[in-house]
């Protein structure tokens, strides 16, 4: 069975996989041929988008084996110390991103304001906050998501929103580009205090164990199959605001450092770096957390339910993370 995949539309970069349009035939074709589908998510860019997959639902299994044609490792969130009711009961591998009891999970809060003088959705950074590589506070990192919508929030709340690190990195400025080629950022992850926020407020940091130290990441990342450098960064909630945003350049909120990761995220997230998903009860994303970033928009939870199962794969961060054991793992 052939594979079918038109560009994105509406986006600068991305694919919409067409064919095969049922699931099982999807999967079953691509665990025939394991390198079809990471070669086309190579070609358009690290995105692809697959619509219809609502039968996954009922075979999440399948989810799974479709993961493990990107990498040779599929996170098993229990394994990881994730709270539990945000672990699918089968299959630890699926993480479940909602606010349906026992999942916990609340949206982002709306930006401020909460839209565009025009009307139209906020999207760029610092206006948008959120955005983010999936677990770029670990070393290694992982490679890639895959993201599934179970049950979708009302159109125009809860998008997602992925923006293309490789164009965003090849528009920039030939000074800019050799400022920040050997550049190493300090990735934190949420919520331990050292957020820029939290550390605007002025907020004790959390003392933090060795496998949830922060950890320094390359500001460009060179693609390990594809050769493509693309920005590899966060914006203020998960990067390190007291030892960076970068390493040996003046820390803290109103440091250097932050003067240049807000120029920098700024640029990453110009819209036509930008995608939109607004979410179809069973579409699937694949994303490549090497090259793109992403961003949450807020939905009401007070009035609807929202389910996506998203798994994590790792196993090719690129030839910098050779032989390291994971950060997270403590023996
Ligand atoms: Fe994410």
């Amino acid at each position: 069975m052939s594979f079918d995949v038109t560009a994105l539309p509406g986006a600068t970069f991305g694919g919409l996989l067409t064919a095969p349009i049922n699931a099982a035939d999807l999967i079953f074709s691509a665990e025939a041929n394991p390198t079809i589908l990471p070669l086309l998510l190579n070609e358009f860019n690290g995105f692809l988008l697959i619509k219809g997959m609502g039968m996954l639902e009922e075979k999440p299994e399948l989810f799974l084996r479709l993961s493990q044609i990107f990498g040779t490792e599929v996170e098993s969130y229990k394994e990881t110390r994730m709270a539990q009711q945000n672990v699918h009961p089968e299959i630890p591998e699926i993480l479940m991103v909602s606010n349906i009891p026992p999942a916990d999970r609340k949206p982002p809060a709306q930006p401020n304001p909460p839209r565009n003088p025009d009307g139209s959705l906020p999207i760029q950074f610092p206006h948008r906050r959120g955005w983010h590589t999936d677990q770029s506070y670990r070393r290694p990192p992982p490679d890639i998501s895959l993201f599934f919508c179970v049950v979708p929030a009302p159109k125009g709340q809860a998008q997602t929103l992925y923006a293309n690190g490789i164009a965003a990195y090849e528009s920039l400025t030939s000074e800019m580009k050799t400022r920040i080629n050997s550049l190493i950022g300090i990735h934190a992850k949420p919520g331990v205090g050292r957020g820029e926020v939290a550390v605007r407020a002025g907020e004790a940091p959390i003392q933090l164990g060795p496998g949830d130290q922060p950890q320094q990441q390359p500001v460009v990342r060179v693609h390990p199959e594809t050769g493509a450098k693309s920005l590899y960064l966060c914006e203020a909630g998960q990067m390190d605001w007291v030892d960076g945003p970068f390493a040996g350049i003046e820390p803290g909120p109103d440091g250097e450092g932050a003067d240049l990761l807000y120029k920098l995220m700024t640029h990453f997230t110009k819209p036509e770096f930008v995608y939109v998903h607004d979410w179809d009860k069973g579409d699937l994303v694949i994303y490549d957390n090497r090259t793109l970033i992403h961003a949450a928009t807020w939905f009401d939870a007070t009035k609807h339910q929202r389910l996506m199962w998203r798994t994590t794969v790792s196993g090719n961060p690129g030839p910098e993370y050779a032989g390291e054991t994971k950060s997270w793992i403590v023996p």
